[in-house]
């Protein structure tokens, strides 16, 4: 059962309750248009059943090539960006320990590569990269992308010198299109397990398939969990059809509603940094949903109380843009007490007897309030704790949100059409042919 709850109490002062119910019928439209597949976009709806369909075949072998991989490798590079990268780094990031790479697992440690074109960045992950037996993924739906293609170039000819062309080619798997693309055919000629991303996928929709798939188990966390928690969520998404039972609706409605109230960007709040992927998934998501024909909420995100002592200002103060989404864990994993102090020096004994949590949850709540004071209104995202089913619900729910959330807006909201402007103007610039 989905234990995702949708708050908007805090944002009644801009979008009452009677003004967000009265959007039900088109929020039902919309969702309507996700499930028969008749409007803008259907050919990208292979994510709406996708926790259903996952081929089981396609599952075993996966677990495979992982068990074989992780059993050689104390490191697995992933190649890729944007939907290529962000669901898994997201899912990795917010289970393994903030300092997992300090410390030796069982499992490897994933790094990335792809998603950037620093210089430095690959001179520093080479120098790792010569002390550390490791495995690649190579993921691009396209087989095309430029920054994972140059990626890829490197690692590859830094993995076939460092192992021999033959076991290179055993540490390697390619996720890309089932028929074409160059890194389609590089897989094919060099004979590495491949996993096709679905051509009714879209990038930001693909992190339960390959491309989320393979990354998250060889970090060793549980992806049956995942796909079981996305498939209960798929269950209510589908099936409820009022607000307060679909928060995936309640969500949609409500940033719509705040839309129309002039909110031009939408700020996830997390109090917890392990998250900050999940806001970075969630930015793409909904930022390449949603941005275009001159419309949508820009999607921004805020780590506190780290951020509330740099942008904490703007938000109180400054131009009264936004709307917030504070997405609370309930529980945490461990607790750490405050311990006392005899002198109490740092005056800070009033504290001790009380966990961190209810200090960081005294903090969050103190920041609502003052934001909503200051003319921010506030949704909350609520869920108990955060491992593998928890992400597969919150993953499905943010997904299906954004689904009826951009046909509201009245957007195709599964093309990109804008992010091929600065691909022209580099390949000019890089002397490209035919550019
Ligand atoms: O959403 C998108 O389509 C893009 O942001 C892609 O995810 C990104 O450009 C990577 O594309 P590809 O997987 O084709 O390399």
């Amino acid at each position: 059962m989905v234990k995702i709850s949708v708050n908007i109490e805090n944002s009644a002062a801009f979008a009452d309750r009677k003004i967000v119910d009265n959007l039900l019928p088109e929020v039902l439209a919309a969702k309507d248009h996700l499930l028969k597949g008749d409007a803008a976009g259907n050919d990208f709806l292979g994510w709406v059943n996708l926790p259903e369909e996952i081929d089981t075949e396609m599952l075993a072998r996966l677990k495979n090539d992982v068990s074989r991989l992780s059993k050689k490798s104390q490191l697995l590079v992933v190649v890729g960006i944007g939907g290529s990268y962000l669901g898994a780094r997201m899912v990795i990031e917010a289970l393994q320990s903030e300092f997992a790479s300090m410390e030796p697992g069982t499992h490897p440690y994933i790094v990335y590569a792809g998603h950037t074109l620093s210089e430095d960045y690959y001179s520093q992950l080479l120098h790792i990269l010569d002390n550390k037996d490791y495995s690649v993924a190579v993921i691009s739906k396209s087989g095309t992308t430029t920054e994972p293609a140059v990626a890829f170039r490197i690692v590859k000819a830094h993995l076939e010198q460092k192992y021999g062309k033959d076991e290179a080619s055993q540490r390697i798997v390619a996720i890309t299109d089932a028929r074409r693309g160059a890194l389609h055919d590089i897989a094919v000629q060099e004979g590495y397990p491949m996993y096709v991303i679905p051509d009714n996928v879209g990038g930001r929709f693909s992190v339960l398939t390959p491309v989320g798939l393979l990354p998250i188990a060889m970090a060793g966390y549980d992806i049956d969990r995942l796909l079981q928690g996305a498939r209960d969520a798929r269950q209510t998404c589908i099936n409820e059809n009022t607000l307060d039972a679909n928060p995936a609706l309640m969500y949609a409605a409500i940033r719509n509603a705040l839309y129309r109230k002039g909110k031009k960007v939408e700020i996830m709040v997390s109090a917890r940094p392990d998250l900050r992927y999940l806001a970075e998934w969630w930015k793409q998501l909904y930022g390449e949903s949603e941005g275009k024909d001159g419309k949508g909420l820009m999607p921004h995100s805020l780590s506190i109380t780290t951020d509330l002592h740099s942008m904490g200002q703007y938000v109180q103060e400054g131009e009264r843009l936004m709307m917030e989404t504070f997405l609370r864990v309930k529980s945490p994993a461990a607790s750490v007490p405050v311990p006392s102090d005899e002198q109490n020096l740092d005056g800070i004994n009033y504290l001790v007897g009380k966990s961190l949590t209810e200090i960081n949850d005294c903090a969050t709540q103190g920041t609502i309030e003052a934001h909503v004071d200051g003319g921010v209104p506030v949704v909350c995202i609520d869920v108990d704790h955060i491992d593998e089913y928890t992400l597969g619900q919150l993953i499905y729910f943010f997904e299906f949100a954004c689904g009826v959330s951009g046909y509201m807006l009245g957007v195709n909201p599964f093309n990109q059409p804008g992010v091929e402007a600065y691909k022209r103007n580099m390949f000019r610039l890089l002397g490209k042919p035919g550019f």
